[in-house]
């Protein structure tokens, strides 16, 4: 079988093979040598058969590589799909150790050289080395005839030198292992030639049939191997009378090409031979030669035509090329022997198959674009175009391949990931050879994103506002907040709380508390509108990430007025506690001032709206009293007929739900004479005790002062009255300042109210001009509160002898 070139390298080799040998065996276990180590690649020599374990050579030395990196670099002999690897690598020390059978025969069978072929792969950073496994062989198996015995059948006329070819023995071995020469135990008649792959019986003397009708003959195959083996057949020589012609093949080898996958029954090639003779002598028939049992198992070859029909599976991956040994054979047992080859040729039938060799996963977001998160390798068992392989990712997930070494590339990230956006990528990696048609396949990679604590919690709102009404009960809801933050677990829990600050110098937690969890706000004491309308905390959110992220929000919290303070009188004072008097001038007309009741309410808006009701009258027709304003006002001209001393009871109401109230009493004197001043005890005493007997004299004292003032500023009214008598009382009634309670009292002479108390009361009360004029006319003078009664006449001529030339006051003037 082995061309006789092949012979010839097969001598060499053994020749060297020998050498050494030679020198292995002194050496007792040295079982390889290392060829070479170029760019990165290693190969090893090392003999078939070897046991289990038996350490080859070192993969760390051979790559420089220390021991201890071994296996935090993962290296490994990358094997694809289930092909064997053969051999291991103790990650301990490098050694690269046999892992498998290695039998060279299975391997190569006829190859003389048997290269393994496998990829050593390391990570961090990926580096692949390619390892050579050159299998050498061993005399292990011996010289095998085909059959043990063959029959041949000579016919007796046969000539001296006549030559009958024999199937030559094979060896599984290749070189100088495989058969070497063939030895003819002595006999009588024939001989033995050999050349190159030709074995021939040489007839030496003629045969006579008569003498000797079967011969035994015992041929002898022998390898070239130490311990040379061996192997036998029996020949065994029928003497015929005739049969002179042995067939005939049309070529002496056949060639044909076959593409795998061919079905069961294609006809591969139709071998002839023709024998010259006639009947039984010319009746050709066909069979295998010697083949192997794999040729056996896919091919058949019809008796009497000599059709090769495919048998079985046809694999390219598994044999690219298989030769066939044909023999024919007529009749009476003359043989001829041809050789087909079949070329087994590629169908692009094998998908490329995708291998995930490593992947980080769950990949943080806040890796940098262009990280790499993955190894993939792809694989097409096909050859040439239809092993080419282009890889892509088809969804457009933030990935791409990046082609590294040979068939791996590198799935690395090309854009910011965002667990809040897409936590979950599959990513779908095709991949398609260049076959016609071309065949791909796909595999998805589940990846997820882990979280970076990257979102601070946002509140749902740009500003809270809670609203309460006064007089609150403390532990009271008045709002929540709520923010949001959208990172996972611990890094999107949010926790709330006061941001430290100030309400009216008292810490905000003396005002409100919030939830920790739920962003409640409560307030933790009751809220007095009265104090303060409105103030402004921050609430702020913080997750529970480490370091965590927050951000804050203001909460303005209004207080709405209730109506809980009833109005205050601040004029004429209250029932009881004095004895205030007005005049009225007998000449007054309809419609004339007389006084004004001067009430505040510290409440606001509604609930200091005050109106105003005189509910008891002792003329009831006389005077009225201006709904909003308190103006007390004669309804008529004044006659004589009406009763000196008039009494009104004036109820002050706010608008408030309910509303409240406060009544007083007004005493006025229809007099233009201070004569009648001692009537006026009667109308203080109807419903007084007489235990203030002594009460009463001062205050008649008093009274009797007012009225010798009263009198001159009549004589002054008088006086006027000569230009514009009316309109005295018209413009304006002088409120003493000290009908003010000392808060109200105006003390920088602006002539406004202190500003911490509010003045809607006033503006409710007051008509236009109204009663700043007169608290401002008359602290000009500053009066002291216990002196207003006392004040001279003088001085009040003063103010209305001003009357003539101050425009301020209307009445004089205008
Ligand atoms: C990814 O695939 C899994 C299972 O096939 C599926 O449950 C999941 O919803 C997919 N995710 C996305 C983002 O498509
Ligand atoms: C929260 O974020 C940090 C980094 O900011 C990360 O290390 C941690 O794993 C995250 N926690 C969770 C539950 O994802
Ligand atoms: C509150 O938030 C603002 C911006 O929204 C920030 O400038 C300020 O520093 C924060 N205050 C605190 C105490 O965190």
């Amino acid at each position: 079988m082995i061309p006789v070139e092949f012979a010839i390298l097969a001598k060499t080799v053994s020749l060297l093979t020998h050498i050494v040998m030679m020198e292995l065996r002194l050496s007792y276990f040295v079982f390889f040598l290392l060829l070479k180590h170029v760019n990165g690649d290693v190969s090893f020599s090392f003999q078939e058969e070897m046991k289990r374990g038996s350490v080859i050579g070192n993969i760390a030395k051979d790559l420089n590589l220390e021991s201890s990196k071994l296996s935090t670099r993962n290296i490994r002999i990358d094997a694809t799909g289930n092909r064997k690897r053969y051999c291991d690598i103790n990650l301990s020390n490098g050694d690269l150790i046999v892992a498998d059978r290695i039998d060279r025969e299975e391997l190569c069978g006829e190859k003389l050289s048997c290269v393994i072929k496998r990829d050593i792969v390391l990570e961090n950073p990926l580096e692949l080395h390619l390892l050579s496994l050159h299998v050498q062989d061993i005399n292990d198996n011996s010289p095998q005839f085909k059959e043990e015995s063959i029959n041949m059948e000579m016919h007796e006329s046969a000539l001296r030198g006549a030559r009958f070819v024999l199937e030559e023995a094979h060896d599984a071995d290749v070189g100088h292992n495989s058969v070497q020469q063939y030895t003819l135990k002595k006999n009588d008649n024939f001989i033995l030639s050999v050349d190159g792959n030709t074995i021939e019986l040489v007839l030496e003397k003629e045969l006579d049939r008569e003498k000797q009708q079967e011969i035994n003959l015992l041929l002898t195959a022998l390898d070239g191997g130490s311990p040379q083996r061996s192997g036998t057949v029996v020949i065994h020589v029928t003497v015929l009378d005739a049969n002179d012609n042995a067939p005939v093949f049309s070529q002496a080898v056949y060639k044909t090409s076959l593409p795998e996958n061919s079905p069961v029954d294609t006809v591969v090639v139709t071998v002839s031979a023709t024998d010259a003779d006639e009947g039984v002598n010319g009746d050709v028939t066909y069979e295998f030669g010697h083949v192997t049992e794999d040729v056996k198992r896919v091919f058949s070859i019809d008796r009497n035509i000599g059709e090769i029909k495919v048998n079985g599976a046809i694999d390219f991956e598994a044999a690219m090329t298989y030769d066939l040994r044909i023999k024919a054979k007529d009749g009476l047992g003359l043989s001829s022997y041809t050789k087909v080859t079949v070329a087994v040729t590629d169908v692009n039938d094998n998908i490329p198959i995708i291998y995930v060799k490593s992947l980080t996963n769950p990949v943080p977001e806040n890796v940098s674009p262009g990280s790499e998160v993955g190894i993939i390798n792809v694989q097409d068992a096909d050859s040439e175009n239809n092993q080419q392989v282009r890889c892509s990712i088809r969804n457009n997930a933030p990935f791409k391949l990046v082609p590294s070494i040979k068939n791996y590339y590198s799935l690395v990230t090309t854009g910011q990931l965002d667990r809040e956006l897409v936590s979950n990528y599959n990513i779908t990696i095709t991949a398609t050879d260049e076959g016609s048609p071309p065949l791909s396949s796909s595999k998805t990679v589940q990846l997820s994103v882990a979280d970076i604590n990257d979102n601070p919690p946002v509140f749902e709102e740009q500003s809270y506002s809670a609203y309460v009404t006064e007089n609150n009960k403390s532990g009271s809801t008045l709002c929540s907040v709520t923010a949001r933050d959208p990172d996972w677990r611990q890094n999107g829990t949010v926790i709330y709380s006061l941001l430290p600050g100030e309400v009216n110098d008292a810490p905000v937690s003396s005002y409100l508390s919030v939830n920790g969890d739920t962003g409640v706000i409560h307030a933790v004491r009751s809220f007095d509108y009265e104090q303060f309308r409105s103030f402004k905390v921050h609430v702020m959110a913080r997750d529970n990430g480490s370091p965590p992220l927050s951000s804050n929000v203001t909460v303005s919290v209004f207080i709405s007025d209730v109506n809980d303070n009833s109005p205050q009188i601040l004029y004429p004072a209250p029932e009881g506690n004095s004895f205030m008097t007005e005049l009225v001038p007998k000449a007054a007309h309809g419609g004339s001032l007389v006084s004004k009741v001067i009430v505040v309410d510290a409440d606001s808006g509604q609930n200091a709206w005050l109106s105003y009701h005189i509910v008891k009258s002792t003329d009831p027709g006389l005077f009225t009293i201006g709904l909003h304003s308190g103006e007390i006002r004669t309804q008529r001209d004044i006659s004589e007929s009406d009763s000196m001393k008039q009494n009104l009871v004036v109820s002050v109401k706010d608008n408030g739900q309910p509303s409240l109230s406060a009544t007083c009493s007004m005493y006025l004197l229809i007099s233009d004479n201070l004569a009648e001043v001692p009537e006026l005890k009667d109308i203080s005493y109807d419903e007084k005790n007489s235990k203030l007997t002594s009460y009463l004299i001062i205050a008649l004292v008093s009274v009797s002062t007012f009225f010798l003032t009263f009198i001159i500023i009549i004589l002054g009214v008088r006086f006027c009255r000569r230009r514009k008598p009316r309109l005295l009382f018209d413009g304006a009634v002088a409120i003493p300042s000290a009908y003010l309670p000392p808060n109200y009292a105006d003390v920088d002479g602006t002539g406004t109210l202190r500003s911490a108390y509010n003045y809607d009361a006033y503006l409710t009360t007051g008509s236009r001009t109204s009663d700043f004029n007169f608290v401002s006319s008359y602290n000009d003078n500053t009066l002291p509160a216990d002196q207003t009664l006392r004040k001279s006449p003088s001085d009040f001529a003063e103010v209305f002898g001003d009357c003539d030339s101050s425009p301020e006051v209307g009445p004089c003037t205008s």
